[in-house]
Protein backbone atom coordinates (compact mmCIF):
# COMPACT_ATOMS: atom_id res chain seq x y z
CA UNK A 1 0.00 0.00 0.00
CA UNK A 2 0.92 3.48 -0.81
CA UNK A 3 0.50 6.75 0.11
CA UNK A 4 1.94 10.54 -0.93
CA UNK A 5 3.76 12.81 1.40
CA UNK A 6 3.27 16.37 0.23
CA UNK A 7 4.54 19.74 1.51
CA UNK A 8 2.54 21.98 0.36
CA UNK A 9 3.41 25.90 -0.24
CA UNK A 10 5.57 25.23 -3.28
CA UNK A 11 4.50 27.44 -6.89
CA UNK A 12 4.65 24.95 -9.72
CA UNK A 13 6.30 26.06 -12.69
CA UNK A 14 7.87 24.80 -15.98
CA UNK A 15 6.43 22.32 -18.60
CA UNK A 16 4.68 18.77 -18.32
CA UNK A 17 3.47 16.53 -20.87
CA UNK A 18 -0.56 15.07 -20.67
CA UNK A 19 -0.83 11.32 -21.02
CA UNK A 20 -3.10 9.23 -23.20
CA UNK A 21 -6.71 9.63 -22.18
CA UNK A 22 -8.12 6.56 -20.19
CA UNK A 23 -11.54 6.92 -20.97
CA UNK A 24 -10.30 6.55 -24.87
CA UNK A 25 -8.35 3.37 -24.50
CA UNK A 26 -11.12 1.72 -21.93
CA UNK A 27 -13.38 1.76 -24.80
CA UNK A 28 -11.00 0.98 -27.98
CA UNK A 29 -9.96 -2.09 -26.38
CA UNK A 30 -13.10 -3.95 -26.33
CA UNK A 31 -13.25 -2.73 -29.43
CA UNK A 32 -10.86 -5.68 -30.55
CA UNK A 33 -13.41 -8.01 -29.64
CA UNK A 34 -15.29 -7.17 -32.95
CA UNK A 35 -12.51 -8.81 -35.57
CA UNK A 36 -9.53 -11.13 -35.74
CA UNK A 37 -6.41 -9.67 -36.35
CA UNK A 38 -3.74 -7.64 -35.08
CA UNK A 39 -4.03 -4.20 -33.18
CA UNK A 40 -1.52 -1.69 -32.25
CA UNK A 41 -2.50 1.48 -29.97
CA UNK A 42 -0.10 4.19 -29.51
CA UNK A 43 0.08 6.99 -27.08
CA UNK A 44 -1.14 4.78 -24.32
CA UNK A 45 -1.57 5.81 -20.88
CA UNK A 46 0.38 3.19 -18.07
CA UNK A 47 -2.68 3.22 -15.55
CA UNK A 48 -4.37 -0.02 -13.82
CA UNK A 49 -7.42 0.38 -15.59
CA UNK A 50 -5.78 -0.57 -18.93
CA UNK A 51 -3.74 -3.72 -17.08
CA UNK A 52 -7.60 -4.61 -15.61
CA UNK A 53 -9.30 -4.18 -19.26
CA UNK A 54 -6.45 -6.54 -20.89
CA UNK A 55 -6.82 -9.24 -17.62
CA UNK A 56 -10.77 -9.14 -18.82
CA UNK A 57 -10.19 -9.25 -22.60
CA UNK A 58 -7.09 -12.07 -22.01
CA UNK A 59 -9.37 -14.24 -20.11
CA UNK A 60 -11.89 -14.46 -23.15
CA UNK A 61 -8.24 -15.19 -25.16
CA UNK A 62 -6.97 -12.11 -26.43
CA UNK A 63 -3.41 -11.46 -26.39
CA UNK A 64 -1.53 -8.21 -25.21
CA UNK A 65 1.66 -6.73 -25.42
CA UNK A 66 2.32 -3.56 -22.99
CA UNK A 67 5.20 -1.31 -24.29
CA UNK A 68 6.21 1.86 -22.62
CA UNK A 69 3.22 3.82 -24.11
CA UNK A 70 1.44 1.93 -26.25
CA UNK A 71 -0.53 -2.04 -26.64
CA UNK A 72 -0.47 -4.50 -29.18
CA UNK A 73 -2.99 -6.77 -29.35
CA UNK A 74 -3.61 -9.93 -31.14
CA UNK A 75 -7.17 -11.40 -31.68
CA UNK A 76 -7.27 -15.17 -32.86
CA UNK A 77 -10.99 -15.81 -31.55
CA UNK A 78 -12.59 -15.60 -28.10
CA UNK A 79 -12.44 -18.96 -25.96
CA UNK A 80 -14.79 -17.55 -23.51
CA UNK A 81 -17.89 -14.64 -23.91
CA UNK A 82 -17.73 -13.87 -19.79
CA UNK A 83 -17.14 -11.17 -17.86
CA UNK A 84 -16.87 -12.15 -14.31
CA UNK A 85 -17.85 -10.24 -10.64
CA UNK A 86 -13.45 -10.33 -9.95
CA UNK A 87 -13.15 -8.51 -13.16
CA UNK A 88 -16.21 -6.38 -13.23
CA UNK A 89 -16.41 -5.39 -9.42
CA UNK A 90 -12.55 -3.98 -10.24
CA UNK A 91 -13.29 -1.89 -12.81
CA UNK A 92 -16.77 -0.72 -14.19
CA UNK A 93 -15.87 -0.43 -17.56
CA UNK A 94 -15.88 -3.97 -17.85
CA UNK A 95 -19.21 -3.41 -19.10
CA UNK A 96 -18.05 -2.46 -22.36
CA UNK A 97 -17.91 -6.08 -23.56
CA UNK A 98 -21.36 -6.67 -23.54
CA UNK A 99 -21.81 -5.00 -26.62
CA UNK A 100 -19.20 -6.26 -28.82
CA UNK A 101 -19.62 -9.90 -27.27
CA UNK A 102 -23.31 -9.98 -28.50
CA UNK A 103 -23.17 -8.67 -31.90
CA UNK A 104 -19.97 -10.88 -32.88
CA UNK A 105 -20.59 -14.15 -30.97
CA UNK A 106 -24.69 -13.71 -29.89
CA UNK A 107 -23.99 -14.37 -26.45
CA UNK A 108 -22.43 -12.47 -23.48
CA UNK A 109 -22.57 -13.28 -19.39
CA UNK A 110 -21.36 -9.75 -17.90
CA UNK A 111 -21.55 -9.00 -14.04
CA UNK A 112 -23.75 -6.34 -13.00
CA UNK A 113 -21.48 -3.64 -11.76
CA UNK A 114 -22.66 -2.62 -8.59
CA UNK A 115 -22.32 0.99 -6.86
CA UNK A 116 -19.03 2.62 -6.72
CA UNK A 117 -17.96 5.02 -4.26
CA UNK A 118 -20.15 7.61 -4.42
CA UNK A 119 -23.39 5.52 -5.50
CA UNK A 120 -25.22 3.82 -7.86
CA UNK A 121 -24.08 3.48 -11.21
CA UNK A 122 -27.02 2.00 -13.40
CA UNK A 123 -26.31 0.11 -16.74
CA UNK A 124 -30.18 -0.07 -17.26
CA UNK A 125 -29.29 1.98 -20.89
CA UNK A 126 -27.01 -0.41 -21.59
CA UNK A 127 -29.39 -3.56 -21.12
CA UNK A 128 -32.17 -1.42 -23.09
CA UNK A 129 -30.23 -1.12 -25.93
CA UNK A 130 -28.99 -4.24 -26.55
CA UNK A 131 -32.52 -5.50 -26.26
CA UNK A 132 -34.02 -3.20 -28.41
CA UNK A 133 -31.04 -4.51 -31.10
CA UNK A 134 -33.17 -7.80 -30.64
CA UNK A 135 -31.24 -8.98 -27.94
CA UNK A 136 -33.08 -11.74 -24.99
CA UNK A 137 -31.31 -10.51 -21.49
CA UNK A 138 -31.97 -12.06 -18.59
CA UNK A 139 -30.47 -11.09 -15.29
CA UNK A 140 -29.61 -13.94 -13.08
CA UNK A 141 -27.54 -14.22 -9.74
CA UNK A 142 -25.86 -10.20 -10.65
CA UNK A 143 -25.56 -11.43 -14.24
CA UNK A 144 -26.71 -10.40 -17.24
CA UNK A 145 -26.81 -12.83 -19.94
CA UNK A 146 -27.64 -11.97 -23.24
CA UNK A 147 -28.03 -14.16 -26.72
CA UNK A 148 -28.86 -13.03 -30.01
CA UNK A 149 -29.11 -15.04 -33.32
CA UNK A 150 -27.80 -11.65 -34.96
CA UNK A 151 -28.55 -8.45 -33.93
CA UNK A 152 -31.04 -6.70 -36.33
CA UNK A 153 -30.76 -2.67 -36.53
CA UNK A 154 -33.03 -0.84 -34.38
CA UNK A 155 -33.71 3.41 -33.71
CA UNK A 156 -32.19 3.32 -29.89
CA UNK A 157 -33.37 6.25 -28.20
CA UNK A 158 -31.22 7.19 -24.60
CA UNK A 159 -33.34 9.29 -22.30
CA UNK A 160 -30.11 10.14 -20.65
CA UNK A 161 -27.20 11.07 -22.43
CA UNK A 162 -24.97 7.95 -21.13
CA UNK A 163 -20.72 8.03 -22.63
CA UNK A 164 -20.94 3.77 -21.61
CA UNK A 165 -23.98 3.43 -23.03
CA UNK A 166 -23.53 5.25 -26.67
CA UNK A 167 -19.88 3.67 -26.31
CA UNK A 168 -21.71 0.18 -25.89
CA UNK A 169 -24.78 0.14 -28.29
CA UNK A 170 -22.26 1.49 -31.18
CA UNK A 171 -19.91 -1.38 -30.39
CA UNK A 172 -23.02 -3.65 -30.97
CA UNK A 173 -24.64 -2.34 -33.62
CA UNK A 174 -21.63 -2.20 -36.04
CA UNK A 175 -22.46 -5.79 -36.89
CA UNK A 176 -26.11 -5.82 -36.58
CA UNK A 177 -28.36 -6.69 -39.68
CA UNK A 178 -29.81 -3.19 -40.64
CA UNK A 179 -29.71 0.07 -39.96
CA UNK A 180 -29.14 1.69 -36.48
CA UNK A 181 -29.94 5.27 -35.29
CA UNK A 182 -28.75 6.28 -32.07
CA UNK A 183 -30.26 9.01 -30.41
CA UNK A 184 -28.93 11.33 -27.60
CA UNK A 185 -26.03 10.01 -28.40
CA UNK A 186 -22.93 11.27 -26.13
CA UNK A 187 -20.34 14.07 -27.38
CA UNK A 188 -17.52 13.15 -24.92
CA UNK A 189 -13.88 13.10 -27.08
CA UNK A 190 -13.65 9.59 -26.30
CA UNK A 191 -16.71 8.45 -27.47
CA UNK A 192 -15.96 10.13 -30.99
CA UNK A 193 -13.29 8.60 -30.98
CA UNK A 194 -14.65 5.20 -30.55
CA UNK A 195 -16.85 5.82 -33.65
CA UNK A 196 -14.19 6.95 -36.14
CA UNK A 197 -11.81 3.58 -34.61
CA UNK A 198 -15.15 1.88 -35.60
CA UNK A 199 -15.12 3.61 -38.72
CA UNK A 200 -11.13 2.72 -39.77
CA UNK A 201 -12.50 -1.22 -38.32
CA UNK A 202 -14.72 -0.85 -41.81
CA UNK A 203 -17.64 -0.05 -39.62
CA UNK A 204 -20.40 2.13 -41.20
CA UNK A 205 -20.82 5.12 -39.42
CA UNK A 206 -21.88 8.63 -40.25
CA UNK A 207 -23.16 11.79 -38.17
CA UNK A 208 -20.14 11.17 -36.04
CA UNK A 209 -19.98 14.45 -33.73
CA UNK A 210 -23.47 15.13 -33.35
CA UNK A 211 -25.97 13.82 -30.75
CA UNK A 212 -27.96 11.35 -33.65
CA UNK A 213 -25.35 8.60 -34.96
CA UNK A 214 -26.71 6.28 -37.86
CA UNK A 215 -24.92 2.97 -38.15
CA UNK A 216 -25.36 0.45 -41.20
CA UNK A 217 -24.59 -2.57 -40.21
CA UNK A 218 -21.69 -4.78 -41.72
CA UNK A 219 -21.04 -8.43 -41.81
CA UNK A 220 -17.48 -8.19 -40.58
CA UNK A 221 -15.17 -6.09 -40.11
CA UNK A 222 -11.36 -5.58 -39.69
CA UNK A 223 -8.36 -4.74 -37.31
CA UNK A 224 -6.75 -1.75 -37.06
CA UNK A 225 -4.37 0.54 -35.65
CA UNK A 226 -5.10 3.85 -33.34
CA UNK A 227 -3.57 6.93 -32.11
CA UNK A 228 -4.84 7.61 -28.56
CA UNK A 229 -6.39 11.46 -27.78
CA UNK A 230 -4.76 13.20 -24.91
CA UNK A 231 -6.32 12.63 -21.38
CA UNK A 232 -8.41 15.92 -21.11
CA UNK A 233 -9.29 15.19 -17.29
CA UNK A 234 -5.38 14.47 -16.45
CA UNK A 235 -4.57 17.94 -18.48
CA UNK A 236 -7.42 20.15 -16.31
CA UNK A 237 -6.42 18.09 -13.32
CA UNK A 238 -2.54 19.44 -14.12
CA UNK A 239 -3.45 23.07 -15.18
CA UNK A 240 -5.77 23.07 -11.64
CA UNK A 241 -2.31 21.84 -9.75
CA UNK A 242 -0.83 24.79 -11.43
CA UNK A 243 -3.63 26.82 -10.48
CA UNK A 244 -3.67 25.92 -6.69
CA UNK A 245 -0.05 26.43 -6.14
CA UNK A 246 -0.83 30.31 -8.18
CA UNK A 247 2.17 29.15 -10.56
CA UNK A 248 2.68 29.35 -13.84
CA UNK A 249 3.08 26.26 -15.87
CA UNK A 250 2.41 24.62 -19.64
CA UNK A 251 1.04 21.39 -19.69
CA UNK A 252 1.85 20.03 -23.53
CA UNK A 253 0.72 16.99 -25.68
CA UNK A 254 -2.92 17.56 -24.89
CA UNK A 255 -5.90 19.08 -26.86
CA UNK A 256 -7.12 22.67 -26.09
CA UNK A 257 -10.16 21.78 -28.21
CA UNK A 258 -11.66 19.55 -25.42
CA UNK A 259 -10.35 21.85 -22.59
CA UNK A 260 -13.19 24.38 -23.49
CA UNK A 261 -15.01 24.51 -20.40
CA UNK A 262 -11.84 23.88 -18.42
CA UNK A 263 -9.99 26.97 -19.10
CA UNK A 264 -13.61 29.20 -19.61
CA UNK A 265 -13.82 28.65 -15.97
CA UNK A 266 -9.73 29.42 -15.24
CA UNK A 267 -10.50 32.54 -17.13
CA UNK A 268 -13.18 33.62 -15.08
CA UNK A 269 -11.54 32.93 -11.67
CA UNK A 270 -8.51 35.12 -12.92
CA UNK A 271 -5.90 33.41 -14.80
CA UNK A 272 -4.36 33.76 -18.13
CA UNK A 273 -4.28 30.85 -20.44
CA UNK A 274 -2.24 31.10 -23.48
CA UNK A 275 -3.60 28.21 -26.48
CA UNK A 276 -1.25 27.14 -28.93
CA UNK A 277 -2.27 23.56 -31.37
CA UNK A 278 -1.42 21.05 -28.58
CA UNK A 279 -0.66 23.30 -25.29
CA UNK A 280 -1.94 25.33 -22.80
CA UNK A 281 -0.16 27.69 -20.76
CA UNK A 282 -1.66 29.02 -17.26
CA UNK A 283 -0.45 32.17 -15.60
CA UNK A 284 -1.54 32.92 -12.34
CA UNK A 285 -3.11 36.28 -10.87
CA UNK A 286 -2.56 37.44 -7.04
CA UNK A 287 -5.70 36.51 -5.88
CA UNK A 288 -8.24 33.59 -7.15
CA UNK A 289 -11.85 34.68 -7.31
CA UNK A 290 -15.19 32.58 -6.72
CA UNK A 291 -17.15 31.27 -9.83
CA UNK A 292 -20.12 29.07 -9.95
CA UNK A 293 -20.21 25.61 -11.81
CA UNK A 294 -21.56 23.11 -12.59
CA UNK A 295 -21.09 19.91 -13.60
CA UNK A 296 -22.93 18.89 -17.55
CA UNK A 297 -22.48 16.13 -20.05
CA UNK A 298 -19.82 16.98 -22.73
CA UNK A 299 -18.45 20.06 -23.93
CA UNK A 300 -19.83 21.26 -20.40
CA UNK A 301 -18.26 21.28 -17.25
CA UNK A 302 -16.83 17.77 -16.79
CA UNK A 303 -17.92 16.00 -14.10
CA UNK A 304 -14.53 14.49 -13.51
CA UNK A 305 -13.26 17.46 -12.79
CA UNK A 306 -15.90 18.67 -9.83
CA UNK A 307 -13.71 17.41 -6.63
CA UNK A 308 -10.66 19.10 -8.42
CA UNK A 309 -12.36 22.46 -9.05
CA UNK A 310 -13.50 22.25 -5.44
CA UNK A 311 -10.25 22.69 -3.86
CA UNK A 312 -9.35 25.19 -6.48
CA UNK A 313 -12.39 26.99 -4.97
CA UNK A 314 -11.71 26.06 -1.13
CA UNK A 315 -8.82 29.04 -1.17
CA UNK A 316 -10.90 31.46 -3.55
CA UNK A 317 -11.38 35.20 -2.61
CA UNK A 318 -15.23 34.71 -1.23
CA UNK A 319 -17.83 31.93 -1.92
CA UNK A 320 -19.19 29.53 -4.78
CA UNK A 321 -21.26 27.16 -5.37
CA UNK A 322 -21.01 23.79 -6.89
CA UNK A 323 -24.28 21.80 -8.33
CA UNK A 324 -23.44 18.12 -9.59
CA UNK A 325 -25.70 17.14 -12.07
CA UNK A 326 -24.19 14.37 -13.58
CA UNK A 327 -23.95 12.07 -10.49
CA UNK A 328 -26.05 13.53 -7.44
CA UNK A 329 -23.94 12.38 -5.18
CA UNK A 330 -20.40 12.36 -6.04
CA UNK A 331 -19.16 14.31 -2.70
CA UNK A 332 -16.57 12.13 -0.79
CA UNK A 333 -13.89 14.34 -1.22
CA UNK A 334 -15.90 17.23 0.55
CA UNK A 335 -15.28 15.50 4.63
CA UNK A 336 -11.42 15.24 3.75
CA UNK A 337 -11.20 18.43 1.84
CA UNK A 338 -12.42 19.62 5.23
CA UNK A 339 -10.41 17.75 7.51
CA UNK A 340 -7.43 19.55 5.38
CA UNK A 341 -9.31 23.16 6.93
CA UNK A 342 -11.98 23.77 3.60
CA UNK A 343 -14.99 25.27 4.68
CA UNK A 344 -17.91 23.79 2.45
CA UNK A 345 -21.20 22.94 3.02
CA UNK A 346 -23.61 20.20 0.91
CA UNK A 347 -27.27 20.14 0.73
CA UNK A 348 -28.51 17.65 -1.75
CA UNK A 349 -26.00 17.77 -5.04
CA UNK A 350 -24.80 21.64 -4.28
CA UNK A 351 -22.06 22.26 -2.49
CA UNK A 352 -21.75 25.74 -1.18
CA UNK A 353 -17.99 26.32 -1.03
CA UNK A 354 -16.27 29.28 1.31
CA UNK A 355 -12.88 30.19 0.11
CA UNK A 356 -10.38 30.10 2.99
CA UNK A 357 -7.26 32.53 4.07
CA UNK A 358 -5.26 28.82 4.15
CA UNK A 359 -5.33 25.21 4.14
CA UNK A 360 -3.45 23.02 6.68
CA UNK A 361 -1.90 20.18 5.94
CA UNK A 362 -3.37 16.74 7.46
CA UNK A 363 -3.80 12.76 6.62
CA UNK A 364 -6.50 12.39 4.28
CA UNK A 365 -8.01 8.94 2.63
CA UNK A 366 -8.77 8.96 -1.11
CA UNK A 367 -12.45 7.16 -1.41
CA UNK A 368 -12.12 7.29 -5.59
CA UNK A 369 -10.09 7.99 -8.10
CA UNK A 370 -11.05 12.09 -9.02
CA UNK A 371 -11.55 12.71 -4.91
CA UNK A 372 -7.78 11.56 -4.77
CA UNK A 373 -6.98 14.10 -7.14
CA UNK A 374 -8.51 16.81 -5.25
CA UNK A 375 -6.58 15.64 -1.87
CA UNK A 376 -3.58 15.91 -3.53
CA UNK A 377 -4.00 19.39 -5.00
CA UNK A 378 -5.36 20.61 -1.41
CA UNK A 379 -2.07 19.19 -0.21
CA UNK A 380 0.31 21.37 -2.76
CA UNK A 381 -0.94 24.54 -1.39
CA UNK A 382 -1.95 23.37 2.62
CA UNK A 383 0.59 24.43 4.86
CA UNK A 384 2.96 21.85 6.45
CA UNK A 385 2.47 18.15 5.27
CA UNK A 386 -0.25 16.32 3.73
CA UNK A 387 -0.68 12.54 3.74
CA UNK A 388 -2.90 11.15 1.17
CA UNK A 389 -3.52 7.69 1.81
CA UNK A 390 -4.96 4.72 0.00
CA UNK A 391 -3.71 6.42 -3.95
CA UNK A 392 -3.85 3.15 -5.37
CA UNK A 393 -7.26 4.99 -6.22
CA UNK A 394 -5.11 7.52 -8.37
CA UNK A 395 -2.78 5.14 -9.81
CA UNK A 396 -6.19 3.75 -11.81
CA UNK A 397 -6.45 6.65 -13.62
CA UNK A 398 -3.33 8.79 -13.80
CA UNK A 399 0.21 7.84 -14.85
CA UNK A 400 2.69 8.32 -12.18
CA UNK A 401 0.82 11.86 -11.09
CA UNK A 402 4.04 12.33 -8.47
CA UNK A 403 6.67 12.64 -11.13
CA UNK A 404 4.63 15.19 -13.41
CA UNK A 405 4.06 17.09 -10.80
CA UNK A 406 7.51 16.92 -9.06
CA UNK A 407 8.77 18.09 -12.67
CA UNK A 408 6.52 21.47 -11.82
CA UNK A 409 8.21 21.50 -7.98
CA UNK A 410 6.01 19.50 -6.05
CA UNK A 411 7.20 18.81 -2.68
CA UNK A 412 5.93 14.94 -3.28
CA UNK A 413 6.69 11.48 -2.15
CA UNK A 414 5.45 7.83 -3.08
CA UNK A 415 6.20 6.03 0.50
CA UNK A 416 5.11 2.73 1.04
CA UNK A 417 3.25 1.74 4.16
CA UNK A 418 2.44 -1.72 5.81
CA UNK A 419 -1.32 -1.10 6.05
CA UNK A 420 -3.83 -3.75 5.03
C1 LIG B 1 -18.04 7.58 -18.03
O1 LIG B 1 -18.72 6.76 -17.09
C2 LIG B 1 -16.65 7.78 -17.46
N1 LIG B 1 -15.99 6.49 -17.32
C3 LIG B 1 -16.75 8.45 -16.09
O2 LIG B 1 -15.41 8.73 -15.68
C4 LIG B 1 -17.49 9.78 -16.22
O3 LIG B 1 -17.68 10.32 -14.94
C5 LIG B 1 -18.85 9.54 -16.89
O4 LIG B 1 -18.68 8.86 -18.15
C6 LIG B 1 -19.59 10.85 -17.15
O5 LIG B 1 -18.82 11.67 -18.00
C7 LIG B 1 -15.40 5.94 -18.40
O6 LIG B 1 -15.44 6.48 -19.49
C8 LIG B 1 -14.70 4.62 -18.19
P1 LIG B 1 -22.44 7.77 -18.01
P2 LIG B 1 -20.16 6.14 -17.49
O7 LIG B 1 -23.09 6.53 -18.50
O8 LIG B 1 -20.20 5.78 -18.93
C9 LIG B 1 -26.58 7.64 -15.79
C10 LIG B 1 -13.55 8.74 -14.28
O9 LIG B 1 -13.37 9.41 -13.25
N2 LIG B 1 -26.76 6.32 -16.40
O10 LIG B 1 -22.12 8.85 -19.01
O11 LIG B 1 -20.49 5.10 -16.50
C11 LIG B 1 -25.49 7.65 -14.75
O12 LIG B 1 -25.97 7.21 -13.52
C12 LIG B 1 -14.88 8.08 -14.51
O13 LIG B 1 -12.73 8.63 -15.21
C13 LIG B 1 -27.99 5.68 -16.27
O14 LIG B 1 -28.91 6.19 -15.63
O15 LIG B 1 -21.12 7.39 -17.24
C14 LIG B 1 -25.09 9.10 -14.73
O16 LIG B 1 -25.98 9.82 -13.91
C15 LIG B 1 -15.79 8.17 -13.30
N3 LIG B 1 -28.14 4.44 -16.83
C16 LIG B 1 -25.26 9.54 -16.17
O17 LIG B 1 -26.10 8.55 -16.78
C17 LIG B 1 -27.15 3.84 -17.55
O18 LIG B 1 -27.36 2.73 -18.07
C18 LIG B 1 -23.98 9.60 -16.97
O19 LIG B 1 -23.31 8.36 -16.83
C19 LIG B 1 -25.92 4.52 -17.68
C20 LIG B 1 -25.75 5.75 -17.10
Amino acid sequence: MYKFVINGGKKLSGEVKVSGAKNSVLCLMPAAILANGNYKFSNTPNLIDSISMSNLLSSMGIEFKFEENSIEIQNNGLKTFEAPYEFVKKMRASIYVLGPLVSRYGYAKVSLPGGCAWGPRPVNLHIEGIEKLGAKVEIEQGYIIAKADRLKGAKIEFNVSSVGATANILMAAVLAKGTTTIENAALEPEVISLAYFLQKMGAKISSIGTKTLEIEGVDELNSANENVIPDRIEAGTLLTAGAITKGNIKISRCNPNHLESIISKLRSVGFGITIGDDFVSLLSPNSIEPVDIETEIYPGFPTDMQAQWMSLMSIANGSSTIRENIYFDRFNHVPELIRLGANIDVDKNIAVVKGVEKLTGAKVMSTDLRASASLVLAGLVAEGTTEVLRIYHLDRGYEKIENKLKKLGADIERVYIDEF
